[in-house]
């Protein structure tokens, strides 16, 4: 925990940094040993974002093909004054997944919100960007968690705090991280936390044209692929494994039927890799599956709201319709 002296005028807001994460330190090497016994080989994505990933991730966020970022952008630039009226004022704002907090800013300049809780599984990234808030805005009030928010979460009790409503963040279209039944748990643990009345403000991605999506995730300059492949990297590193990373290759495609894209590392040779003294063997094009990005046409998510007890208030979207951001009370 780290804390800073009190704001004066120009001196920067209360971080606090809180580490919630699954105390055991091998959870990476059982969740990669476990992951690639399986007969479809998967590492689980939240793994990409070590600081090398973390920095990949927001490079992805600037290339011209990966739409979402700066449609996303636009569309709470262009919400804003809307979606603060709906929210009010002295809110607690809690983001799950806030990585740089980039989209954040606008949320923060915009309502001042009594508390912001950024919850994020990088704790490089998030004591970067908290840090950076708290410069910006020396009235905020910065209580970062460090945790793995897709399992169930109690925050910390906060400082009392004039906090009228809490409102959940959840931008970037994350949630498509998560297959539709685990993203239903999920919008229920949210409605847990948040209580009635509170509110979920949530960016998730559409259905679109594969070629559109295709190119999202398989880049022309390739840093997608870096990104993919950046795992691998971190399991030598990390577990000391001994994947030949020129040896697999970068694999996205979007799977219409079942309106997601889906990522894999290909096998380009039969090899083998060991990692945590075991030993994994690989047919040429066999892969290790390491994320799927599920996307939901506006109707299918708001029923998908509905389900766990979420009344949508608003939906924002672009011209194109290519991302949607959601205002959900919870009833
Ligand atoms: C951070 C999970 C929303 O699925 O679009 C971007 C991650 N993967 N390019 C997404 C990602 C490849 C991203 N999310």
């Amino acid at each position: 925990m780290t804390s800073k002296a009190a704001p004066e005028a120009a001196t920067p807001g209360i971080v606090r940094i809180y580490r919630l994460l699954d105390p055991r330190p091998d959870a990476f090497l059982g969740d990669v040993l476990a992951g690639l016994a399986r007969p479809q080989k998967a590492v689980p994505p939240k793994y990409f974002y070590d600081d090398r990933g973390s920095a990949l991730f927001e490079q992805i966020c600037e290339l011209d093909e990966y739409y979402p970022t700066r449609t996303e952008l636009a569309i709470m630039r262009e919400c804003m004054d809307d979606l603060a009226r709906l929210l009010g004022p002295d809110t607690e704002l809690v983001e799950f997944g806030s990585g740089a907090s980039i989209k954040s800013r606008i949320l923060i300049e915009r309502m001042r919100p009594s508390l912001y809780v950024p919850v994020d599984i990088a704790e490089g990234a998030l004591r970067t960007a908290a840090d950076a808030l708290a410069e910006r805005f020396p009235w905020l009030n910065v209580s970062g968690v460090v945790a793995d928010f897709a399992q169930p979460l109690v925050l910390p009790e906060f400082v009392a705090l004039p906090v009228r409503r809490r409102v959940v963040y959840f931008p970037g279209s994350t949630v498509g991280n998560f297959t539709p039944e685990e993203a239903l748990s999920f919008l229920r643990r949210v409605h847990d936390l948040l209580g009635p009345g509170g509110v979920l403000v949530i960016g998730v991605d559409t259905k679109k044209s594969k070629a559109v999506l295709d190119a999202a995730y398989d880049d022309a300059r390739g840093v997608t692929a870096e990104f993919n492949l950046n795992l691998l990297r971190r399991i030598n590193r990390e577990l000391g494994g001994d994947f030949q990373l020129s040896r697999f290759r970068h694999k996205a495609f979007y799977d219409e039927a079942a309106g997601r894209v889906e990522m894999h590392l290909e096998s380009t040779h039969a090899q083998f890799a060991r990692v945590g003294g075991r030993r994994f063997d690989f047919a040429p094009g066999e892969t290790i599956h390491t994320e799927i990005s599920c996307k939901y046409a506006i109707e299918e998510f708001r029923a998908m709201g509905e389900a766990a007890r979420f009344h949508t208030q608003a939906v924002y979207t672009d011209p194109d319709r290519l991302f949607a951001v959601y205002a959900m009370m919870a009833v």
